[in-house]
């Protein structure tokens, strides 16, 4: 199975705003990011999926959280309490890949473990306070790229 981590980020770094608002709205880039996670499992930190408000359509939606109280009013939802037992769950399913969609926090340590990274890079800076980690290019191996109108996708894996 592999782990696949999925984002936009902007020039300067910015993936969001810890409000919760996304700083840009690109239309080619939400479908993108839909074609290429349907049918798959996506793994997320709850503050990425307070900010969605509702589970992603057609993907079995994981959040992980801290909060062994915690409680979500949508049923198709799985929660756990680490990165890890996410994963280890999804290796339960048979499923040929997941991805982790985010935020900061999330990708910060799913950097470590990833087999593969499907990022697009916005071609404009945005203002935000939550960033996308460093990518170490001793580490990531870029494979492809595509480019669209507002943003480049880049297809990386772990060498
Ligand atoms: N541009 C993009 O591609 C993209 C993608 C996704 C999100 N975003 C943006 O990113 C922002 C959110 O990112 P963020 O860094 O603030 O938060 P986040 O990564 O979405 O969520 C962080 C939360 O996840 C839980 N968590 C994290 N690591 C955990 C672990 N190892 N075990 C258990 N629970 C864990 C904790 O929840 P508890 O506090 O409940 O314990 C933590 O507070 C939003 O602005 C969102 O719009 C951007």
């Amino acid at each position: 199975m592999r782990i696949i981590i999925i984002s936009a980020i902007a020039q300067n770094g910015v993936i969001g705003r810890s409000n919760g608002d996304m700083p840009w709205h690109i239309k080619e880039e939400f479908q993108h990011f839909k074609n290429t996670t349907s049918g798959f499992p996506v793994i997320m930190g709850r503050k990425t999926f307070n900010a969605l408000g509702k589970p992603l359509k057609g993907r079995l939606n994981i959040v992980i959280t801290r909060d062994k109280g915690l409680r979500f009013e949508f049923d198709d939802v799985k929660k756990f309490h680490s990165l890890n037992e996410a994963i280890e769950h999804c290796k339960t399913l048979g499923v040929e890949k997941i991805f982790v969609i985010g935020g900061g926090d999330v990708y910060k340590q799913a950097i470590k473990i990833a087999d593969e990274m499907i990022l697009s890079h916005l071609t404009f800076e945005a203002e935000g306070d939550i960033y996308f980690p460093q990518i170490d290019e001793k580490i990531w191996k870029v494979t492809s790229k595509e480019k669209r109108d507002q943003f480049e996708i880049v297809f990386y894996v772990r060498r």
